[in-house]
């Protein structure tokens, strides 16, 4: 990538093909301290309501710097390494992190230690990482009083709270309001598939432990799902087309959304798995789509419910895991409560907490 002058135009070379940068954009980059506050790094000016006829007068290439003289009369020093991580038009921090695949196989992941000043070192941005590669991480030794989850939560970034409120406890309980709350056998599922947007992360804290079941178990959705698209393209084209509605229903909520069971972004790259079988409810299709769709679905769910694809681990106190509810599905082994307590606390926290918090920290430590 090089930065090129020709009488007044710049342009950028990209090694294959060479394109006028447009006026405007660089002026719109300028960062003398009357045009950016150097604290926030925000704007002190507004390019929407400037006129667009902005050309170059003067242009310099210095020590690494592009020097414009525009002809509104600005003239400014522009770190050309600066511009050039812009030219690759996308996020290069949270999509540059390789997502790993995995299935029962899986060994060796490494566990975290929760310290002290835990929330700004180097091992917190590791910790990041590795989140992004597995798509779920553990983090040992996390202390346990006083709903400390929450304050771990906001640490990271912001609790989202939901009508469960700001985080709930997994603890059986009479009348529950939803199968988390009692002894039995949990599938693999992801949470709040009902809601828009969808937590995009679940954090789960071993409190107590004293029974002999109640193993966590985790699969990879993306795994799966890229498994199903090259065994069975047919299936899986079908369960990225079908939206279902999943809904959720308690005495002061009625929560519904559209989506289908694999989303896909605009590449039609993996982006989302939902799956959670006793809420979904896929709309009146003609019969033969219907048959095509249902058999489809059981596929999928065959995969999930395969130990081939599932680990499964006893979560010990003080023990927190961080899954990723777009693309792990969790659930849980039956126990005995008899046997004695078992008591997990669990928040969730968006996508934009672990992702500000990565970028943060791999400036702080120049990585
Ligand atoms: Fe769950």
């Amino acid at each position: 990538m090089k930065i090129e002058l020709n009488q007044n135009k710049i342009f950028y070379n990209n090694g294959k093909s060479t394109q006028e940068i447009h006026p405007f954009w660089l002026r719109e980059r300028v960062d003398g301290e009357e045009f950016l506050d150097k604290g926030t790094q925000q704007r002190l000016f507004d390019p929407s309501t400037m006129n667009g006829e902005i050309l170059i007068k003067k242009a310099e290439i210095k020590n690494g710097f592009l020097e414009v003289n525009f002809n509104d009369g600005v003239n400014s020093k522009l770190d050309i390494n600066k511009l050039e991580t812009e030219f690759s038009n996308k996020d290069t921090v949270i999509k540059s992190i390789p997502k790993k695949k995995w299935d029962s196989t899986l060994k060796n992941v490494k566990n975290f230690e929760y310290k002290e000043d835990f929330y700004e070192s180097k091992e917190m941005y590791d910790l990041l990482v590795s989140f992004y590669e597995y798509g779920f991480v553990i983090i040992k030794n996390v202390p346990t009083k006083n709903n400390y989850i929450v304050k771990f939560a906001n640490s990271i970034g912001s609790v989202r709270r939901t009508n469960f409120g700001e985080h709930f406890n997994v603890k059986s309980k009479s009348n529950p309001n939803d199968l988390a709350y009692t002894t039995l056998h949990l599938s693999p599922h992801t949470d709040n598939p009902y809601r828009n947007p969808v937590p995009c992360i679940q954090l789960l804290h071993c409190i107590e432990n004293e029974v002999s079941g109640g193993y966590s178990t985790l699969v990879d959705g993306y795994t799966v799902t890229e498994k199903l698209k090259k065994e069975d393209p047919a299936s899986y084209k079908i369960l990225t087309e079908v939206k279902v509605r999943f809904k959720f229903t308690d005495k002061t909520v009625m929560l519904e959304d559209w989506s289908e069971l694999i989303h896909l972004d605009d590449d039609k790259n993996f982006k989302q798995v939902r799956f959670s079988p006793r809420l979904d409810y896929v709309p009146m299709l003609e019969k033969d789509k219907l048959d095509q769709y249902y058999k489809a679905r059981k596929k999928l769910s065959d995969m999930y419910n395969s130990e081939k694809n599932r680990i499964e681990f006893k979560l010990a106190p003080k023990d927190l895991m961080m899954m990723d509810n777009h693309r792990v599905l969790h659930g849980r082994t039956k126990f005995d409560p008899d046997e004695g307590n078992r008591f997990l606390q669990g928040c969730y926290i968006d996508f934009d907490s672990t992702e500000g918090k990565l970028r943060h920290l791999k400036k702080k430590f120049n990585l």
